[in-house]
């Protein structure tokens, strides 16, 4: 029997077009365009099985070997550093993570520094490359919010319009990485599936 390969697809603004790149890259499964809530898809005869997840999860199911292969953002593979092999840079849902403020912001280095952000990691390694201190604010969404209400002095965030910042009020003040998804694979299914998921680079590189 053919094995299958598992694959986790980001669910969201990029699923669509990273499912079509597994597509033309001949591992097809129509029924994944039926319109309904399943989240689990397989194509018996091409041997794949495809699940929709929460994209900052999907580098989890690959590293766990849950998934084979899967796609997951720049800014998640730098905030949990999973491991995984990153093969390709899809040159898709391309943003950038930065530090934005209020239009009148300006740094004052006699207090330390309030960041609210989704990435702590991501936020703690810049401001240290700084030398800056920093309190630390968690939050998961709408971080935009916070220097408004004074709850932070600045965020660090993914940046991809900037419509966002721009209707709050808000700017960016530094850039600290540029963003985009990437292809990550399993390592040890790298060893196991190697046909499989070379034959997905190879066609998802040509189209780069
Ligand atoms: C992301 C990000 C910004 C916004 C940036 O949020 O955190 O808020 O998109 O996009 P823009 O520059 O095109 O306006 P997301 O929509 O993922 O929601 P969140 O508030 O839950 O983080």
């Amino acid at each position: 029997m053919k094995s299958m390969l598992n694959v986790a697809l980001p669910k969201g603004r990029l699923g669509e077009k990273v499912y079509s790149m597994f597509e033309k890259a001949g591992f097809e499964c129509p029924s994944i365009k039926e319109n309904n809530r399943k989240l689990i898809f397989e194509n018996k005869e091409v041997g794949v099985r495809y699940f929709w997840v929460k994209p900052s999860d999907v580098a989890i199911y690959v590293e766990r070997g849950a998934a084979d292969v899967g796609v997951a953002g720049k800014d998640i593979l730098l905030e949990y550093t999973p491991d995984v092999y990153e093969l390709l840079d899809l040159n898709i849902g391309k943003c950038r993570m930065a530090v934005a403020a209020k239009k009148d912001f300006r740094y004052d280095m006699s207090r330390t520094l309030r960041v609210a952000t989704k990435f702590k990691n991501i936020a703690s390694a810049y401001y240290l490359s700084k030398g800056m201190d920093i309190d630390i604010i968690h939050l998961n969404g709408s971080i935009e919010i916070a220097p408004i209400l004074d709850l932070s002095d600045v965020i660090v965030d993914i940046v991809e319009t900037g419509t966002t910042l721009k209707e709050n009020d808000l700017e960016v003040i530094e850039e600290i990485v540029p963003i985009s998804a990437r292809f990550i694979v399993n390592k040890t299914s790298y060893k196991f599936k190697s046909d499989a998921i070379d034959k997905i680079v190879k066609q998802m590189a040509s189209k780069g």
